[in-house]
C-alpha cells in the first residue's frame, strides 16, 4: 500500500492505475481516520465493485466549528494504515493541511439551502467545509466512484447536490449504517464516551427504531413519528436533543405526510459528544 501526501502523487497514482484497469475504475473512500468497521465497509464495497481503491485520511479543519473537537479529534494513523492495507486498499492519501489549503486559498463550495439544514443548521459552515474538501479530493483523485456512509445522511444529500450542480464526473455510492451489536451506530466519536454515556447513547438507535416501527405500523404523520422518536430520546436525562426530523432525503426539507424513502434523522449531545443516527423509512420490518 502506498502512502501519498501530495496532490500530484495522488493524481499520478490515479491516472497510472486507471490506464492499467481493464474494467471497473478508481474508487475513493474519503475519511478523517480513526477508522472502524463503518469505514471499512466502504472499502469493502469499493473492492467488491472491482475498483482500485484509494482512501483518504484528512481531519479537515474547515468542517469544524470554532468550539468543536478539531484539536482532540482522534488521530490513529498507523493503526488506520494497517486496517486499510489488510482490506486491500492500494493507496492512502494523507496530506498536510497546507497541501489542501495552500496559503491564499480563497475558494469554498457552498451548497445553498440544503447545506444549512439539519447538521448544517446546528453546525454553521460545517457542510461548506465538507463540500469544499470533497470537491478538492475529487479533483485530486479523479475517482470513477466515491463511497460514503448513510450514517451521515445529510452529508450524502449535500454531496449529491454538489456532484449534480458542479457536473462532476463521479458516481456516489452510499453504503448502509454499520452498528455495534447493541445498535449504536459506529462513529469515530464513540471513543469520547464514558461507560455511562455509552449506555445512554443507545437512546439514538432506539429512537430511530421506534420511529421506523411507527411508520411500518401505518403512521404517516411526520409529527407523530417525530414524537415517538423524541420520546425515546427524552427518556434519558443524559441526552440533550439537537434535532429530530423527518425530511425528504434529496432536499432535507421537512415533510408532513411521510412516504417510504423519507429520512428520519436525529442528533443529540451525550455529555460533550455530539452523535447522529438515522433511517430511511420503509414499509416492512
Ligand atoms: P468520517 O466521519 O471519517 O467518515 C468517513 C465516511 O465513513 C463517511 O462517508 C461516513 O458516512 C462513513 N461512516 C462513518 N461511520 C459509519 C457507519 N457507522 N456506517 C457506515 N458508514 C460510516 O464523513 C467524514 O469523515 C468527512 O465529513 C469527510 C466526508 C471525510 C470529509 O472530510
Amino acid at each position: 500500500m502506498q502512502v501519498l501526501t501530495t496532490v500530484a502523487e495522488l493524481r499520478n497514482w490515479s491516472r497510472n492505475r486507471s490506464r492499467g484497469l481493464l474494467s471497473a475504475g478508481i474508487g475513493l473512500v474519503p475519511t478523517m481516520g480513526a477508522l472502524h468497521e463503518g469505514h471499512l465497509s466502504l472499502v469493502r464495497a469499493a473492492r467488491k465493485r472491482g475498483d482500485a481503491v484509494a482512501a483518504s485520511i484528512f481531519v479537515n479543519p474547515t468542517q469544524f466549528g470554532p468550539n468543536e473537537d478539531f484539536e482532540r479529534y482522534p488521530r490513529t494513523f498507523h493503526a488506520d494504515c494497517a486496517l486499510l492495507e489488510a482490506e486491500g486498499v492500494e493507496a492512502v492519501f494523507a496530506p498536510a493541511v497546507v497541501e489542501i489549503y495552500p496559503a491564499g486559498a480563497a475558494t469554498f463550495v457552498d451548497v445553498e439551502g440544503i447545506g444549512s439544514r439539519l447538521d448544517g443548521h446546528s453546525r454553521p459552515g460545517h457542510f461548506r467545509g465538507v463540500a469544499t474538501v470533497v470537491a478538492k479530493l475529487f479533483a485530486a483523485a479523479e475517482p470513477t466512484r466515491a463511497y460514503f456512509g448513510q450514517k451521515d445522511a445529510a452529508q450524502v444529500a449535500v454531496l449529491r447536490r454538489l456532484v449534480a450542480d458542479l457536473l462532476l464526473p463521479v458516481e456516489l455510492v452510499v453504503c448502509p449504517i454499520v452498528r455495534e451489536a447493541d445498535g449504536l451506530a459506529m462513529s469515530s466519536r464513540n471513543r469520547y464516551l464514558s461507560a455511562d454515556e455509552r449506555a445512554e447513547a443507545l437512546a439514538l438507535s432506539r429512537a430511530v427504531r421506534a420511529g421506523q416501527n411507527t411508520f411500518a405500523a401505518g403512521e404517516h404523520d411526520a409529527e407523530a413519528i417525530r414524537a415517538t422518536a423524541l420520546r425515546e430520546l427524552t427518556r434519558s436525562s443524559a441526552v440533550r436533543v439537537d434535532y429530530v426530523a423527518v425530511v425528504d432525503w434529496a432536499t432535507l426539507e421537512p415533510v408532513e405526510r411521510v412516504k417510504q424513502g423519507h429520512l428520519l434523522a436525529v442528533a443529540v449531545h451525550v455529555g460533550a459528544t455530539r452523535l447522529i443516527d438515522n433511517c430511511i423509512l420503509h414499509a416492512e420490518e
